[in-house]
């Protein structure tokens, strides 16, 4: 980590590419999050552009997130499209209280609907709308919030997104640590990462990867589901 290269790297390429939303609302919602005393684990400019460039691959139009922090990639989330909708689940009433302002200012609130509260009981109520037909199934799903119930959420986002949805997960090699059983016993986030890794190795219902990441943030990586 005292690697200067990853995060000079990170700024070479958004100084290239990301000019039109380099430092314009976007990134002034990191700003205000850490002003606001949030946590400085928003996903990085370029990380959160790629996950917006996938959903916008998958023509997503209802992208779920688990996990809103102060709404940074739901505000990359909600520019996929003109048509895209997203919905994103926030335990903390304090972040989800700066992420709707963060969304606000940015213009993006009307996009973004906030759903506050512990993820499995909302993802609960979503399958149930949408087994109501009250709401549609997501095209795309970002998981980023607690790493314990990561397979619970998971599993919530197999039964309320549409067939060939794509499901990616945050933070799912946590400096390297994810391959040891022994750090998996101290750290419950590595063993939920683990118990969602074995679990869908074993589904014949998703093909799946993980790629490692460096950049200015630590060492870590995605894992990128699609369902059959
Ligand atoms: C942590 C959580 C995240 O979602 C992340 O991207 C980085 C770190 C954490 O809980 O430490
Ligand atoms: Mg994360």
């Amino acid at each position: 980590d005292n690697d200067p290269r990853p995060a000079a790297v990170d700024d070479y390429f958004k100084a290239h590419l990301h000019a039109a939303s380099y430092n314009d609302s976007l990134e002034v919602i990191r700003k205000n999050s850490l002003i606001a005393g949030l946590p400085d684990i928003a996903c990085s400019p370029s990380q959160a552009k790629l996950l917006m460039l996938q959903a916008r691959m998958c023509n997503a139009k209802r992208i779920l997130e688990v996990g809103t922090l102060g709404g940074y990639s739901a505000a990359w989330f909600a520019t996929t499209s003109p048509e895209t909708k997203v919905t994103t689940i926030e335990l903390d009433s304090h972040f989800a209280e700066v992420a709707r302002q963060n969304l606000e200012k940015a213009g993006l609130i009307e996009k973004v609907e906030i759903l506050q509260g512990l993820a499995v009981d909302v993802l609960r109520e979503i399958e149930e709308q949408v087994q109501r037909g009250e709401r549609k199934e997501f095209d795309f799903v970002f998981i980023d919030a607690n790493k314990q119930d990561n397979l619970a959420y998971f599993n919530a986002a197999m039964g309320i997104t549409r067939d060939r949805a794509v499901i990616i997960v945050d933070n799912v090699v946590r400096n390297g640590k994810v391959s040891s059983a022994e750090e998996a016993e101290k750290d419950d986030r590595i063993k939920g990462t683990r118990d969602l890794v074995e679990a869908i190795g074993k589904l014949e219902t998703v093909d799946a990867t993980a790629i490692q990441t460096v950049g200015e943030k630590n060492y870590d990586g995605f894992l990128l589901a699609m369902k059959k």
